[in-house]
């Protein structure tokens, strides 16, 4: 086991991810968590400090457990981390007027051998790296020397060979640190850890971890047909079995044969116990005349929480609430449980349903990127369609109907939203594109077709690129691929007469319309 000593930087799970990546398991946490005892009794084969936001020159700034630097295990600091290793074994951190942000080039300091941890690196005689720092190492602690530095960071790269004890200003595990993977990977050899974990690895400490914080209690879980609650409803399934009950709330505002397609998958596939709500009159009622896309997406959230607590309660006595929570949901969240990060902003699954419920949270997926947390579905054996399916909102089709909401127009746009995907897997796009659909727009437009006129319904088509959702980037489809598009749209689906292709990037765009 590794063991990352969390500061509270905002990519400390980039590290964990890392490491997954070299097949190596590690464990996070914040470090107030870790004591000397703890340290003593159940040492970890390797110990990483990551970054964090506060100053070691602060009084009652965090520090790593002291016992940390007796136990003989190799050591590595990261940023805060760094700084922290030097105040706690005698150097000196200054607060600094040197502060670096973003890019910066570490070049090799003279007369130290590059081998060991630094094996690989200065090939192109610097390295690139990503820095974001404004203390700094003024002074090293005694036994460490000096591998590498950069303009504002004399001390970017220091080394204690004889104890195993390293520590680098900037962040080996961020993607701007293109070689940081190399420094990481000889890290991980030196501490001895031959690669072998795996996702089959996580499953089973995934589900040992379940069954201990459960017990024999009852868990709920919200289900909306996405990837990720799919992926924790099993695997909370494999770990207890029928102590877990979902609740699939259909709002009416699915894509065209969801409902349905959803429940087979649990029921048929995993005998998972299902509640399957049919709420779509409630929330079609309660939107009818709203077309203020924040006034629908309250109304959507207020409803969701009283029907899903209406049907929980008749599940009965549960006390643990699953959900799908990923880890960028976490960095983004209110919700690291005591952990040191800084809030960015306060992001709910499922907006305020423990609090309300007097529920206990089970977050399975809360260390997984999303292509983790697929890797995690095929480990449990989800059929590949539903891995592979693209993001689709908690509000559902609402906020893809811009202006008034009807269901003659839900109908249109689950009609051409069919066709659209369709065709995107027929010509085998689906897997290069994270999220398609059609946004049906409140405006009518005069065609002729066969010799009538018509005055339908216009839609956008809308294909993005992007890895987390947070930036998008159109999808370049050829002029053919539009064509045949917008001419199946508008022969297959009656009231529309329109096809529209939308290349707005993220920024400033958004990537639903709504
Ligand atoms: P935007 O439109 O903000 O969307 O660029 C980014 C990603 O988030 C999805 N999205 C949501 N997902 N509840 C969700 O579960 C929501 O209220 C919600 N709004 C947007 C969107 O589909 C895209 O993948």
């Amino acid at each position: 086991r590794l063991l990352i000593i969390d500061f509270g930087s905002q990519v400390t799970q980039l590290i964990a991810r890392r490491l997954r990546e070299l097949g190596v398991f590690c464990e996070i946490r914040p470090y107030q968590s870790v004591t000397d005892a703890e340290l003593r009794e159940n040492p970890p084969q390797a110990v990483i400090l990551s970054g964090g936001p506060d100053s070691v020159t602060r009084d009652g700034s965090p520090r790593a457990p002291q016992a940390l630097f007796q136990l003989g295990v190799p050591v590595l600091g990261i940023c805060y981390g760094q700084q922290v290793m030097m105040a706690q074994l005698g150097g000196r951190v200054e607060a600094g007027h040197h502060a670096e942000y973003g890019r910066a080039f570490v070049s090799p300091a003279p007369g130290h051998a590059l081998d060991g941890i630094f094996a690989g690196l200065f090939q192109d005689g610097r390295e690139e790296v990503w820095m974001s720092h404004g203390d700094r190492v003024t002074a090293l602690a005694p036994g460490f020397a000096v591998i590498g530095t950069s303009a504002n960071a004399p001390f970017a790269m220091i080394a204690d060979e004889a104890r195993r004890f390293y520590a680098v200003q900037f962040h080996p595990e961020v993607h701007h640190s293109p070689n940081g993977r190399i420094l990481l990977e000889n890290f991980v050899r030196l501490a001895g850890f031959t690669g072998d974990w795996t996702m089959a690895g996580y499953r089973d400490e995934a589900i040992r971890l379940i069954r201990e914080q459960v017990g024999d209690g009852k868990v709920i879980c919200g289900l909306s047909g996405g990837v990720d609650s799919s992926v924790a409803a099993v695997l909370i399934h494999e770990a207890i079995g029928d102590q877990l009950t979902c609740v699939f709330v259909d709002h009416g505002l699915l894509r065209q044969g969801e409902a349905a397609e959803v429940v087979a998958m649990f029921r048929d596939n995993y005998n998972i116990p299902l509640v399957h709500a049919d709420e779509s009159e409630l929330f079609l009622g309660a939107l009818e005349g709203v077309s203020d896309p924040e006034t629908k997406r309250k109304t959507i959230g207020r409803l969701f929480i009283d029907v899903f607590q209406k049907h929980a309660a008749e599940v009965g006595g549960a006390e643990f609430l699953a959900q799908g929570t990923l880890y960028p949901d976490v960095i983004e969240s209110v919700s690291f449980s005591g952990g040191p990060s800084v809030t960015i902003k306060s992001h709910h699954n499922v907006g305020g349903l423990p609090e309300k419920m007097g529920l206990k949270l089970v977050e399975p997926l809360r260390e997984l990127f999303k292509d983790e947390v697929r890797a995690l579905g095929r480990e449990l054996g989800l059929p590949a369609q539903f891995i592979g399916r693209h993001p689709f909102p908690g509000p559902g089709l609402a906020i893809r109907c811009p202006g008034e909401i009807t269901r003659e127009k839900l109908e249109i746009l689950r009609r051409a939203d069919a066709v659209y995907i369709d065709q995107i897997r027929k010509h085998g796009l689906y897997d290069e594109i994270w999220q398609a659909f059609v946004a049906i727009l409140p405006v009518r437009t005069v065609g002729v077709m066969g010799d009538q006129r018509t005055y339908d319904y216009a839609c956008a088509l809308r294909a993005v690129t992007s890895v987390d959702g947070m930036t998008a980037d159109y999808y370049p489809f050829t002029h053919d691929f539009l064509g045949e598009t917008a001419t199946r749209i508008i022969n297959e689906v009656k009231g529309i007469n329109r096809v529209t292709y939308d290349i707005t990037s993220k920024p400033p765009g958004t990537i639903e319309w709504e």
